[in-house]
């Protein structure tokens, strides 16, 4: 029987449940050590719920021996600064999306990990769903010929309430951006993973609804390496909010998912998909942030043990992670500067 990995979480607030959550289902293989919190009371309060300790602040935290992994669950435009500390005190990495926020902390945070020899898991917990793994071996195996647009749309509701809740939200300097860097990574992480390199994208960006700094609302055409076409649309200003469709097209064939549930799979001559179950999407964060299922974190994290253990990179990776803020950061510009740009 192997040693219990040690873990430590970084930042109490929403989504930190989540790893706890997972931390605790996964208890023959990993134990809650200890978190922190900028705000002591909020980590003290969280390390009650979770029967944990709650250490006095991040150096503390990662001075524990006991302590192996990190889940880095702070705001997006402070997980740069805890992933560089976290690799150099030889800590494994589990780091919320998105990895960070601009290309100089990406530069940062890419070297350090790389030097320091530990693992990083950027979290992009739907490519863990089965059905994801599915469409990707479907994709991987041809069945679908070459592939010809590869798209999401996702049309979310999030209100001002969600943005006015916490200061760092909807803003530029920690947000790192809206609907697109916040939510619409996901699906942005999906296309690369299915879909493959994006190559270059040009994207119209706009504040419509929200009272916020970054924007609620983008459209943006992409150019997939392999020469497939695509269209990633990212709102969160639209009532009631609808699952984000992905949408897979091939010439022999194309498959359509509502977050990670398949609806469509249409392959010309069957195309050997008695396993796939077409249903819609029941748990989904579109309207309500917490109605993600914890299953996708559990998956992830299970999976990252996993690579520790046999020194392999994680499915999705630190090169993952940042790949999808490239390409969001390219979008970004291409808006902001009304032209093409090539990644
Ligand atoms: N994977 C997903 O589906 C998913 C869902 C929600 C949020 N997230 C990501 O998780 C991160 C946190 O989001 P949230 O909604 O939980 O935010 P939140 O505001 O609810 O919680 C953040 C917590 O971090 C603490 N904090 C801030 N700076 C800190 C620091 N330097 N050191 C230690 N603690 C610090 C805050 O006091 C707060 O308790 C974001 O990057 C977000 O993008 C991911």
């Amino acid at each position: 029987m192997q040693k219990k990995l040690g873990f430590g979480i970084i930042g109490c607030g929403i989504i930190a449940d989540f790893h706890a959550n997972a931390i605790h289902e996964l208890s023959a293989e990993a134990e809650l050590v200890g978190v922190c919190d900028v705000v002591f009371d909020a980590a003290e309060k969280f390390a009650h719920r979770h029967r944990t300790s709650a250490f006095k602040n991040e150096a503390e935290l990662l001075a524990s021996k006991e302590i192996d992994i990190v889940c880095i669950c702070t705001p997006s435009g402070y997980h740069h600064s805890s992933v560089v500390a976290a690799a150099l005190a030889g800590k494994h990495i589990i780091c919320e999306k998105p990895l960070a926020i601009n290309k100089e902390q990406l530069d940062k945070v890419e070297s350090v990990c790389k030097n320091s020899g530990v693992t990083v898991s950027v979290i992009s917990q739907n490519r863990y769903a089965k059905s994801i793994r599915r469409v990707k071996s479907a994709i991987d195996q041809g069945l679908l010929g070459r592939i010809v647009c590869a798209d999401i749309y996702m049309k979310y509701y999030r209100s001002q309430e969600y943005y006015d809740s916490g200061s760092w939200r909807g803003t530029k300097r920690i947000d790192g951006g809206g609907a697109l860097m916040n939510q619409g990574i996901h699906g942005v992480d999906l296309l690369l993973y299915l879909a493959g390199e994006i190559k270059s994208v040009y994207a119209l960006s706009k504040t419509l609804v929200r009272n916020i700094e970054v924007e609620d609302t983008l459209s943006a055409v992409v150019e997939y390496a392999s020469g497939a076409t695509g269209v990633i649309q990212a709102t969160t200003s639209v009532y009631p909010g609808y699952p984000r469709r992905l949408d897979i097209n091939g010439e022999n064939g194309s498959i359509v998912l509502d977050e990670t549930s398949i609806v469509r799979w249409d392959i010309q001559n069957g195309g050997g998909h008695d396993d796939v179950v077409l249903m819609p999407s029941f748990t989904n964060g579109a309207a309500t942030p917490t109605a993600i299922s914890n299953d996708g974190h559990i998956q992830q994290i299970s999976d990252t043990i996993r690579c520790i253990r046999e020194g392999i990179e994680p499915l999705s990776s630190l090169a993952d992670g940042r790949r999808a803020v490239d390409v969001i950061l390219a979008i970004y510009k291409s808006a902001e500067e009304g032209r093409r740009i090539d990644l």
